[in-house]
């Protein structure tokens, strides 16, 4: 874990109210996708958790969806400003567990953390691929990305304006060969997930947080092995672990 105070290189809309915010600095707390960063945003409080997008040659890119106040203020940063940030929060994803292929599952703005993670398998020698689902076109991202890495991506949106009509599990549906999977999601998404697949696989979980750090157990959850705080003992839970 590190405080780092890091220079916003870019600041932009990708689809509709979602951004993807690059910063530039001292990445080197940041061990692996499926971690969080926590920002201070003037005007707010708390710090607000986002997960690891992207790291590489020094750029931390996180995607962020609009829902309040603070992510309304975050659309105001530009380039130059200063964001101090914590690095290298929590336990995220194990591309260790895949055996020959890796599913990536990804609702809506839990998309963002397998970019890096798609990257991480395919350096070790795993096969790839990727599920989708949006509510609609205007809201889908990082296709292009996935496929530019050489991926085959399967997308679903709920009114069917893009890909597949339906939800996330319509995607999942035409994928094939893989042992393994990551999902990142809204809960409701990843239970279905989790019900729909007899494949092992993990989940990132989000709660809402206070420390982001281990210490004020705001971001409790019970598990399989007992209470969990989503903040130090996940984002990241084995599919197990999970009770829904
Ligand atoms: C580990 C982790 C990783 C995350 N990664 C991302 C990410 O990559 N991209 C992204 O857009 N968001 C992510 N989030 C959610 C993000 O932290 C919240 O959307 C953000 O803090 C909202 O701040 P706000 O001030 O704009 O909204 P607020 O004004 O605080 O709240 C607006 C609305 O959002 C809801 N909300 C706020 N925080 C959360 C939360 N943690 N979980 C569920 N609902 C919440 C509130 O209940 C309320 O309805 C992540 C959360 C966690 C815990
Ligand atoms: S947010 Fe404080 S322990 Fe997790």
């Amino acid at each position: 874990m590190k405080q780092v105070n890091f220079i916003v290189r870019e600041n932009v809309p990708i689809a509709a109210d979602t951004w993807k915010l690059v910063l530039e600095g001292d990445c080197s707390a940041i061990s692996g996708s499926g971690q969080f960063v926590q920002l201070s945003i003037p005007g707010v409080f708390l710090r607000r958790p986002f997960s690891v997008s992207d790291v590489q040659d020094g750029l931390l890119t996180i995607v962020y969806k609009v829902v309040g106040k603070g992510t309304r203020y975050m659309t105001a940063l530009k380039e130059g400003d200063s964001v101090d940030t914590i690095t290298g929060l929590g336990k995220g994803f194990h591309p260790q567990k895949t055996g020959r292929k890796a599913l990536l599952i990804g609702g809506s703005v839990g998309t963002a953390p397998l970019l890096l993670l798609a990257r991480e398998l395919l350096a070790a020698g795993k096969e790839v691929e990727v599920a989708l689902g949006f509510n609609t076109a205007t809201l889908v991202f990082y296709k292009e990305e996935f496929e530019k890495l050489g991926l085959k991506v399967h997308l679903a949106t709920v009114d069917g304006t893009a890909g597949l009509k339906g939800v996330v599990t319509e995607a999942i549906a035409p994928a094939r060969g893989y042992d393994y999977y990551y999902c990142c999601g809204s809960k409701i998404m990843m239970k279905a997930v989790a019900a729909y697949l007899d494949t092992p696989g993990e989940f990132s979980m989000e709660e809402r947080m206070g420390c982001g750090t281990g210490i004020c157990y705001g971001c409790s959850i019970q598990t399989n092995n007992g209470p969990a705080r989503v903040c130090a003992d996940g984002p990241v839970f084995a599919k197990e672990d999970m009770i829904w």
